[in-house]
């Protein structure tokens, strides 16, 4: 196959540790015969100080025109305390997302066995958790008119839905749900929110077509408790852009490190991969970060493109890496191996393949399902 991939390293770690994804890709291309292009584009905190611009013309151009975009982090310390700061990087990509109307992001939730001690949460409450949030991404507080009066000391962000908006995403959630443990769970707080009301109603009405899926709906101040307490009674869970943020960085406790985590941004013509940890700034060029959660996302990709046993191969080498102990500082009991070393460990044993099956216990894959 051949695929144009546009590469968006972004800030901080973001482009050390896509630099490892590109390693793993290219062992794919080698192991498989296929053919991928990566080009290079800014944005972020390097755009605004290349062009004062977080998202500039040719970046969009550039991703509009690949079948795939891997992103690799974005925000800066100095815009982080600087309230006024008239451009910040979160906007290239917040731009970028409702440009390309990437309004399904997918977040895949999963426990490894090797990594449970990593966890701050006892075994019993996370052994065998395997949840997935589907965010709305492109609607809602995030995108709403914000104001700020003259004097500065009155602000608002409006919160907003069509109907169009959540239905679209949530038919993807209820048919990923159909083909995993068939539960939905909406998450809102529609005793307060009028949105919530409108999303409670619209998806209440979607969940008569699908008959063989359970929905339940509940609060989201409850829902990040029971995400704490009792993370194996979800299976998918659907929420709206400012809930899902919340949400789905709740997610990294479980599994007790946020450099673990993919995501995938899906909209009807344009796809995106990227992990859900931010720029961390702080580790910059240490080569420290943990490449795991890009090259994760990668998986996401190749199982977009219906690449499933490219995927694997890619999971089972993470799988690897998790059970010799190969990890970044992150992983509790690793041996605190760097990122550039973590990339290799796992880009060779995809071109190594383990032949050795009892390796594939822990059943590493997000599942064929994960993605529609
Ligand atoms: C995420 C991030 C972004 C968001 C930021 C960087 C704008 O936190 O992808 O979860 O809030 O959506
Ligand atoms: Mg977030």
């Amino acid at each position: 196959m051949h695929l144009k991939i546009a590469l968006l390293g972004g800030d901080g770690i973001g482009p050390e540790v896509l630099a490892q994804s590109i390693k793993c890709l290219k062992a794919i291309e080698e192991t498989f015969g296929h053919q991928f292009t990566y080009t290079e584009a800014a944005i972020g905190g390097i755009a605004i100080s290349n062009n004062d611009d977080p998202l500039p013309k040719e970046t969009l151009k550039l991703c509009q025109a690949s079948d795939a975009i891997l992103f690799g982090a974005i925000g800066a310390l100095e815009y982080d305390n600087d309230p006024k700061a008239a451009v910040r990087p979160e906007q290239g990509l917040l731009k970028l997302r409702k440009e390309l109307g990437l309004y399904t992001n997918i977040r895949p939730v999963k426990v490894f066995p090797s990594l449970i001690k990593n966890s701050l949460l006892p075994k019993r409450n996370i052994s065998g958790v395997d949840l997935v949030i589907y965010r709305e991404l492109t609607g809602g507080i995030y995108y709403g008119e914000k104001t700020l009066n003259e004097k500065g000391t009155v602000a608002s962000d409006l919160c907003q839905y069509t109907e169009t908006e959540i239905s679209r995403i949530a038919h993807r959630a209820f048919k990923a749900a159909k083909k995993r443990k068939q539960k939905l769970t909406l998450v809102d707080k529609a005793n307060v929110l009028e949105t919530s009301r409108l999303w409670r109603k619209v998806v209440t009405e979607i969940s008569t077509s699908y008959p063989e899926v359970t929905l339940e709906c509940l609060f989201i101040d409850n829902a990040v408790v029971q995400m704490m307490m009792n993370p194996l009674r979800f299976d998918v869970i659907l929420t709206d852009n400012m809930f899902g943020d919340i949400l789905t960085d709740l997610g990294s406790v479980l599994i007790g490190s946020i450099g673990l985590l993919p995501s995938a941004s899906i909209g009807n013509d344009n796809a995106m991969f990227e992990p859900f940890h931010g720029s961390y700034p702080q580790a910059q060029g240490k080569n420290i970060a943990n490449p795991v959660a890009s090259i994760f996302s990668t998986v996401l990709m190749l199982q977009h493109f219906g690449l499933h046993e490219e995927a694997n191969a890619v999971a089972s080498a993470i799988q690897k890496s998790f059970v010799k102990g190969v990890t970044t500082t992150d992983i509790l009991g690793s041996n605190k191996y760097g990122t550039d070393y973590v990339g290799d460990y796992i880009a060779d044993n995809i071109v190594d393949a383990d032949e050795n099956p009892s390796l594939n216990d822990e059943n590493i894959g997000l599942g064929r399902s994960t993605i529609i």
